[in-house]
């Protein structure tokens, strides 16, 4: 049986991941696959639990490495339970974030060393990379004023890491930049300043080929 093809989307917050990879679902679907969507952190019991963690707001802010080590420990185990099994059988994965987050939020975001970062990664996944992964590339000020149209929708607030500074969130859009610049063959950049419809074709675009 063939492995099922593993999609990750990355970028800031309020860029549309969220969106677009339930719209790649979908389309997904419509040709025939079997397809699963899941979440970072989250997507296991273990992982929302986490989830929860990182989203709390507490006095006792988790230190860098603390960070890194709860984002990990989600993904370990999003993996082993959820992510291999389902390739294995076949099936396709979108994961909204996965490993590149850890390196431009932890990395580039927060200065810890990249290499170091990398190795964790691949201790955590055992070596698994995403076949494809988009980066939805959006202007600072669009992804605020998205957050905040979320916001209201959802009638939610901003976490801990939402309400970082502009200057970490400059350094995570072009933290994820260079990443993409280091993998061109599994990357693909997609300017989603563009309407939804819009993103959505370009994502579709370079997927179509490979259904
Ligand atoms: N291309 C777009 N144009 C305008 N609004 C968008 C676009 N993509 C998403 N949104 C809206 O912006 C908000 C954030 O989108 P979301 O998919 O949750 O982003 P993310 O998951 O990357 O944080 C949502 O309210 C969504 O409906
Ligand atoms: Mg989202």
């Amino acid at each position: 049986m063939r492995r099922g093809l593993f999609i990750s989307f990355e970028g800031g917050e309020g860029c549309g991941k969220s969106t677009q990879a339930s719209r790649l679902k979908s389309s997904i679907e419509s040709a025939g696959y079997k397809v699963i969507l899941t979440r970072e952190p989250g997507g296991t019991w273990l992982g929302e639990q986490v989830r929860r963690l990182i989203k709390d707001q507490s006095d006792d802010i988790p230190c860098a490495r603390a960070e890194t080590l709860l984002f990990l420990a989600a993904r370990a185990q999003l993996v082993e339970k959820v992510i291999r099994p389902a390739l294995e059988e076949g099936v396709w994965v979108i994961s909204d974030r996965f490993s590149d987050s850890t390196l431009a939020y932890q990395g580039y975001g927060r200065g810890l060393d990249l290499e170091e970062l990398a190795k964790a990664n691949d201790f955590a996944c055992s070596s698994l990379k995403p076949d494809i992964t988009f980066l939805l590339d959006v202007e600072l000020e669009e992804s605020v004023n998205r957050r905040l149209e979320r916001e209201k929708k959802l009638n939610s607030s901003a976490d801990r890491i939402e309400l970082e500074g502009k200057e970490f969130h400059s350094r995570l859009r072009e933290g994820f930049k260079e990443l993409a610049a280091k993998e061109p063959a599994r990357f693909t950049v997609i300017d989603a300043n563009a309407s939804i419809d819009e993103v959505q074709e370009r994502i579709w675009t370079r997927l179509k080929p490979l259904v």
